[in-house]
Parts: structure tokens; sequence; C-alpha cells
């Protein structure tokens, strides 16, 4: 029986990889450990709530004390890293919850795998998952690859890199078995609607203005959620100690075209004439130190692993909107709440 610990696994990515490795490893225990922030959701999970294989804890990984009496009472074997504040906009309003959770959180969960497993590292891992934004803005041409340097311009990015350096320094120094991937931007169900896919699908779904930053001309490489959980679970199992993955889908659209794809998608289900989306677009001020460019190029994971994208960009993007459309509930009650104040203060003088 193998106890894993998946951190984060209430928000978007953790409960698809917690969902995949309940249904998918049956004989293994799997413990979410979530402090269920605004980006937390545990309906998130509600199919797999029940599993035998798997409970929640409800915590936060800042909380040193709670973190070491957690891994000593149940002496997890791996650990799955995705615990972390997420949304690039929160980070430049409020820098300081990113350190915390982002850089004290991930030392306080290596120090206590390091403590739990005493030297002892056969069959352990420690897995943390971070993001491409780390190595910063790339220029029209180049992609990231495992070895360029790290050069973060958001608090987010910024407090991703240090605990990145951190997971690798424990490796370094005092031999824990860590492994860490680097994706791109991710899309699908169970996103918060801050993001930018799901913001602008619930926007278009109440005739809000879509607030496009600068001129849109900034690229991401977009990846869907359930190819990033099916890597997580390829790393996680073949990958070698100290190793760092990147992961994409080399599926890079320029923000104003991958909007107006929304748009028309968005359309054509809710039955409107073509273009009545796009009219909803609305040019903004730009977000402060706003990257360029990010690509990835995941030929390593590809090469050595075997992972590849599942999806065609076309199809995710078309499942993501049936997803929203088809949990509006969902969608409701994660805007009501404290939702309404971040947007007014994020968007309200715009
Ligand atoms: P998310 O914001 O949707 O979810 C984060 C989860 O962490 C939430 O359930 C939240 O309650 C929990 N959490 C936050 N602070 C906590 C704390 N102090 N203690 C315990 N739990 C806490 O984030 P996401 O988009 O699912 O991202 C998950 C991970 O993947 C993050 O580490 C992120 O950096 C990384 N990542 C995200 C993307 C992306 O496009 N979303 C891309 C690459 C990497
Ligand atoms: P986001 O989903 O916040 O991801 P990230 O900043 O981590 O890449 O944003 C994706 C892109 O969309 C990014 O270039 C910023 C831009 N964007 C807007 O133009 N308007 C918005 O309201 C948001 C949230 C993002």
């Amino acid at each position: 029986m193998k106890k894993i610990l998946i951190t984060g696994a209430a928000g978007f990515i953790g409960s698809h990889v917690a969902r995949l490795f309940v249904n998918k490893y049956p004989d293994y225990e799997i413990y979410n450990l979530d402090k269920l922030t605004y980006a937390g959701n545990l309906e998130n999970l509600k199919d797999i709530d029940k599993a035998p294989n798997y409970q929640f804890i409800l915590g936060d990984i800042v909380n040193s004390d709670f973190v070491m009496n957690l891994f000593k009472e149940h002496k997890f074997d791996g650990v799955i890293h995705l615990a972390a504040e997420s949304h690039v906009d929160r980070s430049i309003e409020n820098p300081m919850e990113f350190i915390m959770t982002n850089i004290v959180g991930t030392v306080n969960l290596l120090n206590a795998a390091k403590t739990i497993w005493e030297g002892d590292y056969e069959d352990k891992r420690f897995y943390h998952v971070s993001t491409d934004e780390v190595y910063g803005s790339l220029g029209n041409e180049g992609f990231f690859y495992e070895d360029t340097p790290y050069d973060p311009h958001s608090p987010y990015s910024a407090s991703k890199a240090s605990s990145d350096h951190l997971v690798r320094a424990y490796n370094d120094t005092y031999g824990l078995p860590v492994i860490i991937s680097n994706c791109s931007n991710n899309y699908g169900p169970n996103q918060f609607p801050e993001k930018l896919i799901p913001l602008f699908i619930n926007n278009i779904r109440h005739n809000k203005p879509l607030p496009v930053y600068g001129k849109g001309e900034n690229v991401r490489d977009w990846l869907y959620v359930i190819d990033h959980a099916a890597a997580i679970d390829v790393i996680y199992h073949k990958g070698a100690t100290g190793e760092t993955f990147n992961i994409g889908g080399h599926n890079e659209w320029t923000n104003i075209d991958l909007i107006k794809v929304v748009c028309k998608v968005m359309d054509k289900k809710l039955g409107h004439e073509p273009g009545t989306s796009e009219k909803l677009i609305t040019f903004v001020t730009d977000r402060a130190g706003h990257d360029l460019r990010y690509a990835i190029d995941s030929s390593k994971l590809q090469n050595e692993l075997g992972w590849k994208p599942s999806l065609q960009f076309e199809e995710g993007i078309d499942l993501t909107i049936d997803w929203y459309l088809n949990n509006e509930e969902w969608l409701n009650n994660v805007t009501s709440g404290n939702y309404q104040k971040y947007y007014d203060e994020m968007y309200g003088n715009r």
C-alpha cells in the first residue's frame, strides 16, 4: 500500500491529479491536504470523495507544526505538491500570501519529508509541481528548455522559482528524492474564473466586457488539464530522481486570437449571431511586468517517458466550454461571496 499526499487537490489541477490517482491506483491511499482558500473547492472532488482510498485533510502548509505532525502520523511514501497561490494578478496586489504559501509552505513540506524519511529514501518521492513562468519571458522566437536560466518577473513566478530552487537544494544537500515539472498554461474544467479562459466564458454568459490586457499580443502555450495530470502520473512513476521535466503541448496562441476562438465557440453554443461575443472585447491597461511569450519544449518528457498530449486544442476548448455551460451551478457557487469584491477591485476602474 502506497500512501501519497497530494497538496492542493481541491484546486484546479490538483483535483484532476487526485481523480486520476484515486481511480487508476486503487491500491494507493491518496490524501488531499488543502486549506480551501477561495481557489479550493471540495465540489471539484465530489465524484471521488467517498472512494475507500481517498481522504481529505483540511490544513495550511504554512503551519510547520501541523505539517510535521501530519507527516509523523501518516508516514507518507510520496508527496505530489500542487498547493499554491497561483494567480499572477493577485500576486501583484498581495505578494506576501505567495511568499508564505509558495515558499515557506514548500519548505515545511520538504522538512517534514526529510524528517520522517530519515535518509531512507527507498521508494520515496517528493514531486514538486511548478510552472514555465519561472523561465521568464521569450521574444518572438525560441522555447523554454529544462536548462533555461530562471528569470521570473511577477511575485507569483518569483515565489515559484524560489520554491523550485529550494526543492533542488534539498536534493543536493540532503539527498531528498525530489522531482520537478514545469508546465505551460492549463485550461479545462474546474479552473477558477479569475484565469483568462473561464473568466471570459463566465463574462460572455453574463454579457459583460472581456478585459484584454494591453493589445492582446502576449502569447501563452495552452495545455488541457487532463494531459497535465497524465504527465504528472508518468513523471511521478517513471522520472528519475533529481530530474526536471518541462510539460507543454506546442500550442501557442496570442491572447487576442485565443479570445476570438472562445467567442466564436460561445456564440455557436449559445445560439447567438456570429460576432456577438467579440463585441464584448475591451482593451484595458496592461498587467504590470506582463511577460510577452511563454513556449515550452517538452521533447525530453516525450522522448524519455513517452508522454504526449492527447487532445487537439479545438477539441479541448470545445470540451471546456461545454463543461462550464453544463456546470452553471459550479460557476455560480464559486463566483458568489468574495468573488465580486475581487472582480470590482481588479477590473472595476478599467
Ligand atoms: P489553484 O489556485 O486552482 O489551486 C491551488 C490549491 O491550493 C487550492 O485548492 C487552494 O485551496 C490550495 N492552497 C492554497 N494555499 C494553501 C495553503 N497554504 N495550504 C494548503 N493548501 C493551499 O491552482 P492550480 O491552477 O490548480 O495550480 C496548481 C499548481 O500547479 C500550482 O503549484 C501552480 O503553480 C502549478 N501550475 C499551474 C498552472 C496553471 O495554468 N494553472 C500551470 C503550471 C503550473
Ligand atoms: P492568466 O490566465 O492569468 O495566466 P498567466 O498570467 O499565468 O499566463 O492569463 C493568461 C493571459 O491572458 C496573460 O497574458 C494575461 C491575459 N489576461 C487578460 O488579457 N485579461 C484578463 O482578464 C486575464 C485574467 C488575463
